[in-house]
């Protein structure tokens, strides 16, 4: 018999919490709790969820830049196998920007305005790589190729003001891309930039992950995204994650009643009137205990049953198919 083995996960997070003292006091709290996700190579996942629910939080501790007085409370997260907690942060900062790299979401911020971008796409190879300068300035080349930017040379003595939003975008893909990292974190890659260069910029994300070989982890609060590029799909509700599944089997059939609320209110032809869901988040001052945290605000929700440390296993439709729902 002829047995394929599953990919080795670039990125694997087990049990990964993120705490932060309580404002009047009282401990930590858990902002983002006991949450499990791997990422192969070549693979996109999406981890989606409302404003403040722990998406940069998560990638934030993966990169090893929590903001203080943040903790990583628990878990432990592993690239390549290599375990990221025990880094000092010598190892740490030589590991971002090389092994993995980070889009931000804001390209305009992100880029120095007094250094042309050969300058900066210069300075990270002379960071982490041994490439003498005449090398450099081919891989320079390679990389605005690669990210379709045309003229590079021209480009290269350009100034960031002298770019669109949507190729300051590409111009840092090609910074994050500049020493293949494994892992690529897109926070809101889009959420900035014109929805006419929107589709062009999550495309050619998709295309480099592929080309690359890279574990992307897409951070987005739009499942039309999600549907667009992602393999599978994290859903991620006040700091849990409540459903994991391939994207296919997400959209056919969900089951926490948090993403079929994420599912009905994405915008679609011939649909008036959007479906939005009722409340808001919990914040950090009315965190549940225990159980659910959606339990507020979710149509199902019985207190008997869903605020309870049972409610929050994990059921499996199928191995890569779980939900954190005791009512679904
Ligand atoms: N430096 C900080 N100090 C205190 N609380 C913080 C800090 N950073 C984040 N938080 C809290 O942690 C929670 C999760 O924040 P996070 O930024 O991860 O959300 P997010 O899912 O990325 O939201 P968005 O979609 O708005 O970017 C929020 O309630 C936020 O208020
Ligand atoms: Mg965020």
């Amino acid at each position: 018999m002829n047995v394929i083995a599953p990919p080795t996960p670039v990125l694997q997070v087990e049990s990964l919490s993120i705490s932060f003292p309580h404002p009047e006091g009282k401990g930590l709290v858990p902002l983002v709790q006991n949450v499990d996700f791997s990422i192969a190579e070549g693979e996109i996942m999406g981890l989606v969820g409302e404003s403040g629910c722990g998406k940069s939080l998560t990638s934030l501790a993966i990169l090893g830049l929590l903001p203080r007085p943040g903790v990583m409370s628990g878990g432990t997260i592993a690239l390549n196998g290599l375990s990221l907690q025990s880094l000092d942060a010598e190892s740490y900062r030589r590991l971002r920007g090389k092994a993995m790299a980070l889009i931000p979401q804001d390209p305009l911020s992100a880029l120095n305005p007094v250094y042309t971008i050969g300058n900066q796409l210069e300075e990270i190879l002379t960071t982490h790589t041994d490439l003498d300068s005449s090398q450099r300035h081919l891989r320079m080349r390679e990389l605005l190729d690669a990210v379709r930017i045309s003229n590079p040379e021209q480009r290269l003595k350009a100034y960031p003001h002298e770019f669109s939003g949507g190729m300051r975008q590409r111009v840092l893909i090609a910074m994050a891309l500049a020493c293949t990292p494994k892992l690529l974190i897109a926070d809101e890659p889009t959420t900035a930039l014109d929805v006419t260069v929107q589709a062009d910029i999550l495309s050619l994300i998709q295309e480099l992950c592929q080309d690359f070989n890279m574990a992307t982890l897409l951070i987005t609060h739009d499942m039309g995204v999600v549907a667009e590029i992602c393999h599978k799909v994290a859903v991620m509700y006040a700091g849990h994650l409540v459903e994991t599944a391939l994207v296919e089997d997400l959209f056919a059939s969900p089951q926490h009643p948090y993403t079929i609320g994420l599912l009905q209110s994405i915008p679609r032809p011939n649909v008036k009137q959007l479906h939005s869901i009722e409340g808001t988040p919990p914040s950090i001052l009315s965190m549940p205990e225990l159980g659910c945290r959606f339990i507020e605000r979710c149509p199902q929700a019985e207190a008997s049953l869903c605020a309870t440390a049972e409610a929050l296993a994990f059921r499996s439709l199928s191995p890569s198919h779980q939900h954190r729902c005791v009512k679904a």
